[in-house]
């Protein structure tokens, strides 16, 4: 299989963001862990962040005709904004799980809500890093 995991705004800052929310480990620490894994299991995977909505969508568009089967994603702040990734997911057809280092239902209320959730087959908020790895082990095993 081929999976594409997308980090979206200021994930590029985690391990020193609001670690108390978001942990220590940095997004270079869980995309090296996420590779190793998939490795493992002969599976392709490509991580990327972005800070910019056009380009999430940009990638989600080139997952359409690279064989990528499946998108990990965690759209940040997008998730409670960004009709236009549900729209780009929505044109994609291969599975997506999307995944929230944070429990989002456990905040501010502006956080409960997620377009991408309704495309998302598989949901993961709370477990910190070990969401992304929950998110890829259910798409192995699904083969
Ligand atoms: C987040 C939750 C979002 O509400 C927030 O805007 C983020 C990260 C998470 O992983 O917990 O940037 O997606």
């Amino acid at each position: 299989g081929k999976v594409l995991v997308l980090h979206g705004p200021n994930l590029n800052l985690l391990g020193t963001r609001q670690p108390e929310i978001y942990g220590h480990e940095t997004l270079a620490d869980i995309d090296d862990a996420l590779r190793a894994r998939a490795a493992d299991h002969g599976w392709a995977i490509d991580c990327r962040q972005s800070n910019h909505e056009g380009e999430l969508i940009d990638a989600i568009h080139a997952a359409r005709l690279d064989g990528t089967g499946a998108i990990i994603i965690n759209p940040a702040a997008y998730t409670h904004t960004s009709v236009a990734i549900l729209d780009a997911l929505n044109a994609f057809d291969g599975r997506v799980i999307e995944v929230h280092l944070s429990n989002v239902h456990k905040r501010e209320s502006f956080r409960h809500h997620s377009y991408v959730s309704l495309r998302a087959d598989g949901v993961i908020a709370g477990l910190g890093s070990r969401g992304y790895h929950a998110a890829l082990e259910a798409l192995i095993a699904a083969g």
